[in-house]
Order: C-alpha cells, then sequence, then structure tokens
C-alpha cells in the first residue's frame, strides 16, 4: 500500500456491484453487459483509416524526442514510444504473471475482491459506478506492495509476482519521470515546478492491471468506458492486442494500433490542469475481442497527495483553481468526468 491507496480509499458512496462476471460460466452478453448503440458513450463514428494510428510514435534516443514529445504533448495528449530502455525480458514476464492472475478461477480471484471503499485488488473498474451498464473486464489494481493479495492467491508461490510486479513498477516510475521532465520542459516551467512533477519523494505509482476476456459479441459491450485518467501521465502496454480507441473530435473513435516493444503515454488530468491546459487530456476506452483474451497493464504516475496542484506559475490567466492533489481524486471519484469543471476558472 502506498499514500495513493489512502486517497482512493475515501471511495465513492455509490452503492454498486462491483464484482466481474464468471466469464467462464456464460456463453453470450448477459443484460447486464449490453450497452446500446445510441448510448452516447458507445457511439462508434465512421473513421476514414481505421486501421491507422494518428498517435505519433517517437523514438526516445532521437535527438529531437523532446520537441517530438512536446509536439506529441500539445497536439494529442497520447504518444507511443520506444526505444524506452524498459528491458523487454521484464515487460513479458509482466505479461506472464497477469495472465497467470487472470487464468485463476473466479472462486480464488473473489478472494482478493477489492471492498467496495478500497482501492486495490481485483474488481470491475473504478468508474463503473457512473453507468448503468457493466463493463467487460475484471482488473487487478497494485499500489505498492502487492504482498498481502499475492499471498491468498498463491500461499506458497507468491513472491514471483510480487517481484516482476516491484520491479516493473520501479522501471515505469523512472521512465514516467523521464518523459515528464522532457515533456515539461518544452512549456514556461520553473525549476520548482519540474522538482514537483518529478520528485521521487512522496510520487506515487499505481499499477492496472486489465483483462478483457474474448466476447461472444464484442459490438454490443465494452470493455472499458470512456473516460480521462487522472493522475499526471499513463504509461500503458497493449501486449500486441488492438483494443484501445481514443475519442478525436470530428472523427469519433479511433484506434492506437499497438506497436511491438511500444508503450502508449498519455496526459491524465493532473497534467493537463498543470500544464494549464496546454496539454489536452485525451478521453479513452477499450473494446473487446472476440477470439482473443486482451490484456492490458498500465502505470499511473501521480505527486504526493498532500502536495498543492496549480497551474504552471508563468502563465497569465490560470484555467484552474489550486487544490490540494487529494481533494483532486477525490473529486474525481464522486464527479468523474465533471471534475475537471468543477475547478475550472
Ligand atoms: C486504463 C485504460 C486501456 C486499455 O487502464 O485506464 O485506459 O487498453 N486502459 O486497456
Ligand atoms: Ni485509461
Amino acid at each position: 500500500m502506498n499514500t495513493l491507496s489512502k486517497a482512493y480509499e475515501v471511495g465513492t458512496t455509490f452503492s454498486h456491484n462491483i464484482i466481474p462476471l464468471d466469464f467462464e460460466s456464460i456463453d453470450g452478453v448477459p443484460e447486464s453487459h449490453l450497452w446500446s448503440q445510441s448510448d452516447e458513450s458507445h457511439q462508434k463514428i465512421q473513421t476514414n483509416n481505421p486501421r491507422d494510428s494518428l498517435i505519433p510514435v517517437i523514438d526516445l534516443s532521437d535527438p529531437c524526442a523532446i520537441d517530438l514529445i512536446g509536439q506529441a504533448c500539445k497536439t494529442w495528449g497520447m504518444f507511443q514510444v520506444i526505444n524506452h530502455g524498459v528491458p523487454l525480458e521484464l515487460v513479458k514476464k509482466v505479461e506472464f504473471e497477469a495472465r497467470r492472475l487472470f487464468s485463476l478461477t473466479t472462486h480464488e480471484k473473489r478472494k482478493v475482491l477489492r471492498s467496495p471503499t478500497g482501492a486495490t485488488g481485483y474488481g470491475l473498474p473504478r468508474i463503473s459506478p457512473f453507468f448503468a451498464k457493466c463493463m467487460w473486464h475484471e482488473g487487478f489494481t497494485i499500489m505498492g506492495s502487492c504482498v498481502d493479495d499475492a499471498k491468498v492467491l498463491w500461499p506458497h508461490d507468491y513472491q514471483r509476482f510480487c517481484d516482476t510486479m516491484d520491479d516493473y513498477q520501479n522501471q515505469m516510475k523512472l521512465l514516467a519521470h523521464k518523459l515528464l521532465l522532457l515533456s515539461l520542459q518544452t512549456l514556461d516551467v520553473t525549476q520548482e515546478e519540474i522538482n514537483w512533477a518529478t520528485s521521487t519523494h512522496g510520487s506515487n505509482g499505481a499499477l492496472q492491471l486489465n483483462s478483457y476476456p474474448s466476447c461472444p459479441n464484442p459490438s454490443r459491450t465494452l470493455g472499458l468506458a470512456p473516460h480521462t485518467d487522472s493522475l499526471l501521465l499513463t504509461i500503458l502496454n497493449q501486449y500486441g492486442i488492438t483494443g484501445l480507441e481514443i475519442f478525436v473530435e470530428g472523427l469519433g473513435w479511433s484506434p492506437v494500433c499497438p506497436i511491438e516493444g511500444a508503450f502508449v503515454v498519455n496526459v491524465g488530468d493532473l497534467l493537463h490542469i498543470f500544464s494549464n491546459a496546454k496539454f489536452p487530456v485525451v478521453y479513452h476506452r477499450a473494446v473487446v475481442n472476440q477470439s482473443k483474451h486482451r490484456i492490458s497493464v498500465a502505470y499511473f504516475y501521480g505527486p504526493p497527495i498532500e502536495s498543492t496542484l496549480a497551474p504552471l506559475s508563468n502563465y497569465q490567466d490560470p484555467c484552474f483553481r489550486s487544490l490540494l492533489v487529494k481533494e483532486y481524486i477525490r473529486l474525481k471519484a464522486t464527479h468523474n468526468d465533471k471534475a475537471l469543471s468543477l475547478i475550472r476558472i
């Protein structure tokens, strides 16, 4: 557990079913998971180029990487990154361990069910209470050490899972710092502000293992409903299976095609606020697949929760009022996508 989990533990006041479906035991999409096509949040607008990702792919070893990252953050709030230095072997081990976890029986997985007000463990997405329908999804959230849950799942063999997730969280934190530093250097930012965003002291990360079992009727349901990520930066691995889509004004839902060895990086609400809206925050969702069981792993990086978040001081006319990081997390937990507009000036 880390301090971020405390901020999340306040939870929402909704009572809502957070238990994922027993996917093994069903052969159709139940009413609870049927998203109507006319539902605004499930609208699929035709794209001209559904196969091509619009999002730039940036080679971190390119001398121009800083400009490319700045440009991508300002235009899209998202990019893919290659040559990022995270060992491929570790990335593969994480997928292996995630698949090992989700292939446990429903009975086993429910032993580590996230409590209704809890932050970590097995369960449906945190945004579930904001939607009338359930998502075709099961997830496992880790904040800091996952040893307590892992011991329940594998009493005699939990160390491998924990070591892998610890190593990965450390690597993700390093990469998040690197990417934040590069992106912020393209804005008018003070050294103090850079220190806040990349502080190793009290900073927070969360690891979200997502599982989208194959679905008999993928067009009738959703893996993850449209949302923005709350913290500063998200680093996602799609593990080679398409599913992530972004909403592009005038174009609709557009896929972000997985690229071997690449991570998808996106701006979260806190970086949108911090950049004084110079970096847009990208609406995204995940769709599911008829034949493949898709796994994705997201790392969310955030600043200390007791610190104050304010738009960069060098910009006149701040777009948002300042507030504590934990206050924003709470606002998001209770108002979801209305949270940003509640603090807009
Ligand atoms: C997330 C997310 C997308 C995916 O975990 O916040 O947006 O492709 N995941 O699983
Ligand atoms: Ni997301």
